[in-house]
């Protein structure tokens, strides 16, 4: 067979997305974002998100099938986020990708959307060598993964305890009075800051949380840290200096992030790391990794920033392994999984 070619939905947040690919080219990757209407919420609210799917998942297909220029027929499969994510979000992505399926009798495959923030890297740099090290840090995942197959074998080195790296982004913008999402608003500011003007904490990197967790990370000690400092000076009577704040908060987050990756990367004796997820986005996190990296003679691959976010190409880029691989669809009536676990790419 020539390579795949593969419709992908997402919708398992507050992004409406379709991606088209053909094996590693990518044809389109239209997305529609809710995100200006749980800007005041100061976080997604489930139900908007899922209103907001509804009525965005037609037209995104449209734009795409046009984008690519494709005609419906010559679709070899489809590919849904079948989780994690938000239930009702999730549902309304795999109900659209059941009627589509159904109605060109294609396969159809529920794939993990952990696993299209590490597959979308091979839309712009090819195959990634195998055994590779992910760190995929996302709005709601933090975890470094011993990537074998992307089709068939990735498991978990190790993950947050608490908060994810861009949930402590959002909820530190949140109480430094920023807007939502906080992520690239903090990057922003933080490039006018001084990162050592505030030495915050960096989680689960002294000698006794090591022993039992070397790969895991924790931010919401941070998180208080920072909540704490601003609340001390507020009671001082003084102003928040917010560009160092940003930038001392971003440098604790990417110092334990870099240092725990380089770390595993030499425990698992791979050459390549990957970095995926919406914070993957990140200028700083991209900058010290590669710096630490090139220290350690170790390669690293990131796919361009309109990628690390959520969307529907990295679901079709799984959809394209799968397929490579030859695994079997899933059955009709798989349904939504909210805590779908990475080590599973398929529903
Ligand atoms: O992967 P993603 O689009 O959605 C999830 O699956 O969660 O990630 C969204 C997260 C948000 O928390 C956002 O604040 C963060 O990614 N983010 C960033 C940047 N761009 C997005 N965090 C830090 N720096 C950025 N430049
Ligand atoms: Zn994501």
């Amino acid at each position: 067979m020539s390579e795949p070619l593969v419709i992908g939905i997402e919708s398992s947040c507050d992004e409406t997305g379709v991606g088209i690919v053909r094996g590693h080219e990518l044809l389109a990757n239209e997305v529609a974002s809710s995100v200006e209407s749980h800007v005041r919420f100061g976080g997604v609210v489930p139900e908007v998100a899922s209103r907001a799917h509804l009525s965005a998942m037609v037209p995104a297909l449209e734009r795409a099938t046009a984008t690519a220029g494709i005609d419906l027929a010559e679709v070899d499969a489809i590919a849904v986020t079948a989780g994690p994510g938000l239930m009702g979000a999730l549902l309304v992505g795999i109900s659209s990708a059941k009627a589509l399926a159904t109605h060109l009798d294609t396969p159809l495959y529920g794939v993990n959307h952990l696993v299209g923030h590490v597959a979308v890297d091979l839309l712009d740099h090819g195959p990634l060598p195998m055994p590779s090290l992910a760190l995929l840090v996302s709005g709601g995942h933090t975890s470094l993964l011993h990537v074998r197959d992307i089709a068939t074998d990735i498991t978990e080195l190790g993950a947050t305890i608490d908060d994810a790296a861009g949930e402590a982004y959002d909820k530190v913008a949140r109480l430094l009075g920023l807007s939502y999402p906080g992520g690239p608003i903090i990057d922003k500011l933080a490039a006018d800051g001084d990162p050592t003007a505030i030495r915050f904490p960096r989680g689960l990197t002294a000698r006794h949380d090591l022993e039992r967790h070397r790969f895991d990370f924790s931010f919401s000690g941070l998180k208080t840290a920072v909540a704490r400092w601003v609340e001390t000076r507020q009671l001082e009577g003084k102003d928040i200096p917010v560009a160092d704040v940003c930038a001392s908060f971003q440098e604790a987050v990417c110092d334990v992030l870099t240092a725990k990756t380089i770390d595993a990367a030499e425990y698992l004796g791979v050459d390549t790391i990957l970095l995926g997820g919406g914070v993957a986005a990140n200028s700083r996190l991209r900058g010290l990794l590669e710096e630490r990296a090139s220290a350690a003679g170790l390669e690293v691959r990131r796919p361009r920033p309109a990628l690390c976010t959520d969307n529907g190409a990295m679901i079709a880029a799984v959809g394209a392994e799968v397929v490579r691989a030859g695994l079997p669809p899933s059955p009709l009536d798989f349904s939504a999984d909210s805590g779908l676990p990475v080590s599973r790419v398929l529903v």
